[in-house]
């Protein structure tokens, strides 16, 4: 599929990397064209302005600062049902809580005619280059076709989605990055935090 990217930076360069070698068509789209060029050729992409990588992509992967977001997609025309990956997260480093607490709602309120899905913002760039296979991806949105569109760019990346609810839940997946990044930034690991669905709830799951 084509896929457009908002931003040159190292979530584009992981995941549009990723894509291409899956046998995806990418244009990376900067503010620079220069800055833009020079990942395109790194990693075999086209590239051009913002809006140009907007307009070539069936999906686009909104991959800019959390803080510059609201203002890149307002500045730009979308067609109505545009699917756009929201992978920002406004995390503050100092003391790893959100400056903003819901980004992909933000977004999706300044381009209502788009249709938002929230995925890829719980692990770091490194990961995206080399995900472990398997590797659960949540993803929100409103919209089935296109939750099952970034599902499958989703398993390009040898992952598996998980299917986390509409798009005011995520506000929570941006939470957990907040709170993932402070736990791995002072030496803790999250990997044991959540056990199987059997242990949580019993034999039977809630709601089935
Ligand atoms: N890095 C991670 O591990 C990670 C993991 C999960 C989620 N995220 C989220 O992913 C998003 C991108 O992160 P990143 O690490 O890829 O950032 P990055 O490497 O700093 O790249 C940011 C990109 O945004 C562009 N940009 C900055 N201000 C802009 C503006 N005003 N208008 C247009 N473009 C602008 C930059 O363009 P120039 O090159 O022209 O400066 C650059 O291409 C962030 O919201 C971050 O929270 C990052």
């Amino acid at each position: 599929m084509r896929i457009g990217t908002l931003g040159n930076g190292l979530m584009a360069e992981a995941l549009a990397g990723r894509w291409i070698k899956a046998g995806h068509d990418v244009m990376i789209g900067g503010r620079s064209r220069e800055r833009a060029g020079e990942l395109a050729r790194r990693i075999g992409a086209r590239a051009g302005s913002l809006q140009e990588a907007m307009e070539y992509g069936e999906v686009v992967l909104l991959a800019v600062p959390a803080e510059v977001a609201v203002a890149v997609v307002s500045g730009l025309e979308l067609e109505p049902g545009q699917i756009l990956i929201d992978c920002t997260n406004a995390v503050n480093h100092q003391d790893f809580t959100l400056d903003e607490p819901a980004m992909a709602e933000a977004i999706s309120r300044a381009v209502p005619q788009a249709r938002v899905v929230k995925a890829f913002n719980l692990a770091a760039e490194t990961v995206w280059q080399d995900a472990p296979h398997g590797l659960g991806v949540p993803i929100c949105g409103d919209d089935a076709a296109a939750l099952d569109l970034v599902g499958e760019l989703v398993r390009d990346l040898g992952c598996e989605p998980v299917h986390a609810g509409g798009l005011r839940r995520a506000r929570l997946l941006e939470a957990t990055a907040a709170l993932a990044i402070g736990i791995w930034v002072n030496g803790g690991d999250v990997r044991g935090m959540f056990p199987p669905v059997e242990i949580a709830f019993g034999s039977v799951p809630p709601g089935s």
